[in-house]
Formats: structure tokens, sequence, C-alpha cells
């Protein structure tokens, strides 16, 4: 079936969270997204099938200096098609658009697929070592 990528619309919002939840990943808060993660509005893509249901979704920022990917799911009975490829390869373009010169991204070691999608997609591990601390 042929899909369409395009910029996240407030109407997809119930699609993309169950897209989300049925990927493991927590729901981002929409206020989160209306605020700093909707600054650049274009970054939120969605893959939509021709009977408009919402197939895949991956969430771009890009802070003036690094790109960084996020919450990219694709509906679980429809991967391996290439979705998860031609959203991401959306994104790309669009940050490239903007000056983005590199992109981040986090997978967890625990996610064989993941890891082995992001990896033919030209995302290779660094040896850097994630900081966090709660606020
Ligand atoms: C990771 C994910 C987004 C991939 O989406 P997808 O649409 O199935 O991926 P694609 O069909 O575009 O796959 C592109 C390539 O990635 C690799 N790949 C994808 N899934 C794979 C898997 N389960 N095992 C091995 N390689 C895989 C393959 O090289 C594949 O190319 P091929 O099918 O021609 O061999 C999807 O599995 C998903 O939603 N997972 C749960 C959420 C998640 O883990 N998100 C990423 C967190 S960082």
């Amino acid at each position: 079936m042929t899909l369409h990528i395009r910029t996240f619309e407030w109407g997809d919002w119930d699609a993309v969270a169950g897209l989300w939840e049925a990927a493991g990943s927590s729901v981002l808060p929409r206020a989160e997204v209306e605020g700093t993660l909707g600054r650049t509005p274009e970054l939120f893509l969605v893959a939509v099938d021709a009977n408009g249901v919402v197939a895949g979704v991956v969430l771009g920022t890009y802070d003036g200096r690094r790109g960084f990917i996020l919450r990219l799911a694709v509906d679980p009975g429809r991967r391996r098609q290439g979705i998860g490829r031609e959203l991401v390869a959306a994104l790309e373009t669009r940050l490239r658009a903007l000056g983005c010169p590199r992109i981040n991204l986090f997978v967890l070691p625990d996610n064989p697929s993941g890891l082995r999608f992001w990896q033919s997609m030209g995302y290779l591990p660094v040896p850097d070592v994630v900081h966090t601390k709660p606020l």
C-alpha cells in the first residue's frame, strides 16, 4: 500500500500515542510536544497509508548544533516494509535543509531490532557515556 510521509497534525495525536504505546515507549506529554519540541513542527513526521491510517511516526529536534531523533515507532503489523527507513530518510532531508550537520539518538541495548535498524541507516554507536540528572 502506498504511504505518504507528512508533517504531524494534532488530529493524528491519538494514533501516534497508540503507536508509541504499541512500541513500548511512553507517550510524550502533549504539553511537551506543544512546547519545546514544537519549535520545529516540520520535524514531527507521520507515515500515512492510502486509507489515512497512521502507520509510523518519528519526532526530530534541532537545537542549532545537533539534530536528535526520538520516538520512532512503526505499527507492529507493518514492520519490515521500509516504513521506518522512509520516515528517517524524510526526517534527515528536513534536518539537512535546516543546516543540521549531525544527528544523535539513543537506543536501549536490549532493543536488538532498534540497534539493527539504526545500524542499517548508517547510525553508529559512539563510546560517549551518557550522563543524566533529574531536576
Ligand atoms: C525499529 C523500527 C522503527 C523499524 O521500523 P521498520 O519499518 O520495521 O523498519 P524498516 O522496514 O524500514 O527496516 C529497515 C532496515 O532496518 C533493519 N531492520 C529493521 N528491523 C529489523 C529487525 N527486527 N531485525 C533485523 N534488522 C532489522 C533491516 O536492515 C531493514 O532492512 P530490510 O528489511 O531490507 O532487511 C520498528 O521495529 C519499531 O517500531 N520498533 C519498536 C520501536 C523502536 O524500537 N524504535 C526505535 C527506538 S530507538
